[in-house]
């Protein structure tokens, strides 16, 4: 999704632009662009990369500055639609994230008043907006603006005689960065902790007036302070650290974010979520994408251990349930916390009498201001697209929520604990056999089509696994319910279609291999994961991928690592841009 950053204070401005821009990228982008005020308003962009803007850059002076990466939404990537858009007059630049919903009548009618427009763009009518009610105050004329506006936004906007830049928020992330003598503007924190590690969030609702110097902020016409806050990440966690691939760091990271999501929890005394009248009886997850698949091992898992009835729901889909049954308690899963749908569920759910907890990965993000209490996940800062780490974080806090409130015995729960300690052990086993998974996943690379299989809780996990090599090998995917491949998929495999069968050490184990016998009586060639030791498949199966064995409810962390190295060296076989997949962005904020 789009990206903003500004800069203002004692240094040149356009490489520090230019270097969170690059920051951005991993978010996914198409075009991008900066504007620098000196003396007047210089509005370089492009439909090409940051380096590439970089590159055909003059010198340009000036110590104020915006810039944006541009998922498109509005209008065709082109040199014309990307942001920065300018006013009429050239000395108001803008750039936005989010969209706009009234552009069309407002665009009819300050076309009327005589503005001219230059793009497609939903956001070039902010530009247009603020010219309008500009008579010297820039706040006074963003805030004047942004009452005409429906829809989302994170904006920024530089006037060329102004010594501030003008920022305003309402439901797209924007974050201050506070330096010594210079501030930093930006939609996610990695674009500026090269420079500061002391954000402050901004809330829906409120316009601010950034200095070298100061920040100031009001909602409502009133003057309000927002918290500043420390962040724990560092500017290398955001580097690749000499691996090719964030994607392929951030899966070797994977033992070590185990080991501090589950430190963070395991001093807690009490449970670490806290529950309506101390009572767990149902419970609703909420997700988007990868993290829905976590949700589908959470609901596994919850019945399993708490005995309780789970709903696992797509935030995308419960927004349009006409009746928004509820459960006296929900928990969002969303690493970003900002995905949109992710966070219009959450708002369902709390006027709807919820009481709705997140699990994020992001301190201080949209969800987590929502949430009547979040759950933070220990993954560091995730710039692949394709989520992996915050994946599996998020599985461990499911893990260790359930096991807070297990009904199991005292000596089962703590032996469980004790596996789910060991799991870091386990993923470097998994890691140790990289070399065979990516000559497995070169064979899967020459296919078009694939189907994975699972059963039970591992069946969310074929859903991850199909997820990852579509998103980043393009290799058409889909994921069943091993018992469902007969049910209509049956008529299309063949030796063509390989099915990658998860085979779990537990209850499913004989149906998996049942399945796997009617498959290869179709011809398709089989790739197995299955417990090490298991000689039955590794005779069944075409091919098989050993994974260290553990207990069958803790399965899936094992299982999804083979899956992320499988679509992970898939695409690289296929020389596929594996960290931004094409049409795709890390951070969805529209619905
Ligand atoms: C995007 C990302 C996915 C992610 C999904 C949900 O599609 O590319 O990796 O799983 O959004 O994001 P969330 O931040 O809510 O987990």
């Amino acid at each position: 999704m789009c990206g903003i950053v500004g800069y203002i204070g004692k240094r040149q401005a356009q490489p520090i632009l230019l270097n969170s821009l690059a920051r951005l990228e991993y978010r996914g982008y198409d075009s991008c662009g900066i504007a620098l005020a000196s003396s007047g308003v210089a509005v370089y962009k492009d439909a090409v990369r940051v380096a590439e803007l970089a590159k055909s850059l003059p010198h340009l002076e000036g110590t104020v500055g915006i810039g944006h990466t541009r998922w498109a939404t509005h209008g065709a990537p082109c040199q014309k639609n990307a942001h920065p858009h300018t006013d009429c007059t050239g000395k108001i630049a803008v750039v936005h994230n989010g969209v706009i919903t009234n552009y069309q009548q407002l665009t009819n009618q300050l076309t009327k008043e005589g503005h001219k427009f230059l793009s497609e763009t939903d956001t070039e009518v902010i530009a247009h907006l603020v010219e309008k009610y500009y008579s010297g105050n820039l706040v006074d004329a963003v805030e004047n603006a942004i009452r005409d506006i429906e829809g989302s936004y994170a904006v920024i906007v530089l006037a060329e005689d102004k010594p501030g830049i003008v920022v305003a928020r309402k439901d797209s992330p924007l974050v201050l960065g506070i330096g010594d003598r210079e501030n930093f503007i930006a939609s996610d924190v990695p674009a500026i902790l090269d420079y500061t590690n002391r954000v402050m969030y901004l809330e829906d609702g409120d316009v601010g007036v950034v200095t070298p110097d100061s920040v100031s902020i009001r909602r409502d016409g009133k003057e309000v302070v927002r918290e500043t806050q420390k962040i724990l990440w560092s500017s290398e966690e955001a580097k690749k650290g000499g691996y090719e691939h964030f994607m392929l760091k951030e899966i070797h990271e994977q033992p070590r974010v185990i080991r501090d999501t589950i430190s963070e929890y395991v001093l807690a005394t009490e449970p670490v979520l806290a529950v309506p009248d101390g009572r767990l009886d149902s419970v609703l997850l909420l997700a988007c994408g990868t993290s829905y698949h976590a949700a589908l091992v959470g609901k596994y898992v919850f019945e399993e251990l708490l005995g309780i009835p789970v709903r696992a729901e797509l935030a995308s889909e419960f927004n349009y349930f006409r009746n928004c049954l509820t459960t006296p308690l929900s928990i969002a899963i969303t690493q970003s916390g900002e995905t949109a749908d992710t966070l219009k569920a959450m708002k369902r759910l709390k006027e709807a009498g919820s009481r709705v907890a997140a699990i994020t990965n992001v301190v201080g993000s949209t969800a987590s201001r929502i949430a009547h209490q979040t759950i933070y996940t220990r993954a560091g800062p995730e710039m692949s697209v394709a989520a992996t780490k915050s994946f599996i974080a998020q599985l461990v806090a499911l893990y260790w929520l359930a096991l807070s409130f297990s009904r199991l015995d005292a000596r089962t729960a703590l032996e469980l604990k004790m596996k789910l300690r060991q799991l870091p052990e386990k993923v470097i086993e998994v890691l140790d056999n990289e070399s065979r998974i990516a000559e497995h996943a070169e064979f899967l690379a020459k296919y078009e089509d694939a189907f994975y299989i699972g059963r039970g809780i591992n069946y969310a996990i074929a859903m991850e696994g199909a997820l990852k090599l579509k998103e980043i090998a393009y290799i058409h995917s889909e994921a069943y319910a091993a018992g469902e491949l007969k049910h209509g998929p049956f008529a299309l495999l063949s030796k063509d279609t390989p099915v990658i069968a998860i085979v779990a050490d537990d209850s499913t184990r004989e149906a998996v291999l049942t399945n796997i016998k009617e498959i290869k009586a179709r011809g398709s060639p089989v790739l197995a994961v299955a417990a090490e030791g298991d000689e039955a498949i590794t005779e069944l199966a075409d091919f098989t991928i050993s994974v260290p064995d553990t207990d069958p409810v803790l399965s899936p962390i094992v299982n999804t690592v083979v899956m992320q190295l499988l679509a992970y060296y898939a695409a690289r076989k296929r020389k596929c841009p594996v960290d931004f997949p094409r049409n795709l962005a890390k951070c969805v904020t529209v619905e």
